[in-house]
């Protein structure tokens, strides 16, 4: 279901990440960038910045360029997915200004395939600023913060 325009408007633009505490690395923080259009579909790419998890040898399209082992430290520190969207809006008394959810169609990782990403969202700075909150698991457990500067 397409959500209602008005409410899509909040999200809809291209962002860029600023920021995140959802145990990500200070020191090499990760470059991302996150879609939503006003038709409902999303796009996300979150890319490490430490040089030992970027190898330059591995050519894209060129699986022999590198060594096996130097492909997989790529696997396994980028996201890349797209799907669709849906959303609903919290009442004042909430925390956050809504609830976003992303349906993962085509991602890199092929168990993302199929998975929904819910993300709490909350629009700052007169919609310059996307706050998202996320449910972690595992050893992270608790909740993370991940910002976005609007880049459009
Ligand atoms: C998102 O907001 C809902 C409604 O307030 C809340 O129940 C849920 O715990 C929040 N999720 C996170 C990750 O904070
Ligand atoms: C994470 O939280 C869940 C639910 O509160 C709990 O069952 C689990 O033991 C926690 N895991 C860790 C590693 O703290």
């Amino acid at each position: 279901m397409v959500p209602p325009q008005h409410l899509v408007k909040l999200l809809a633009g291209a962002w860029t990440l600023i920021n995140q505490t959802n145990g990500a690395d200070p020191t090499y923080p990760n470059v991302g960038r996150l879609f939503y259009t006003t038709s409902g579909q999303v796009s996300a790419h979150v890319v490490p910045t430490n040089p030992s998890w970027r190898p330059q040898s591995p050519i894209y399209g060129e699986p022999d360029s590198s060594t096996d082992a130097e492909w997989a430290i790529i696997g396994k520190r980028n996201l890349a997915y797209s799907g669709v969207f849906d959303m609903v809006v919290l009442d004042e008394s909430e925390y956050d200004d809504g609830i976003v959810t992303h349906h993962l169609d085509i991602a890199n990782v092929p168990s993302l395939v199929g998975k929904r990403y819910v993300r709490n969202f909350t629009i700052m700075e007169e919609g310059k600023v996307l706050r998202l909150r996320v449910k972690l698991t595992g050893q992270n457990n608790g909740t993370g913060l991940i910002f976005w500067r609007r880049l459009e």
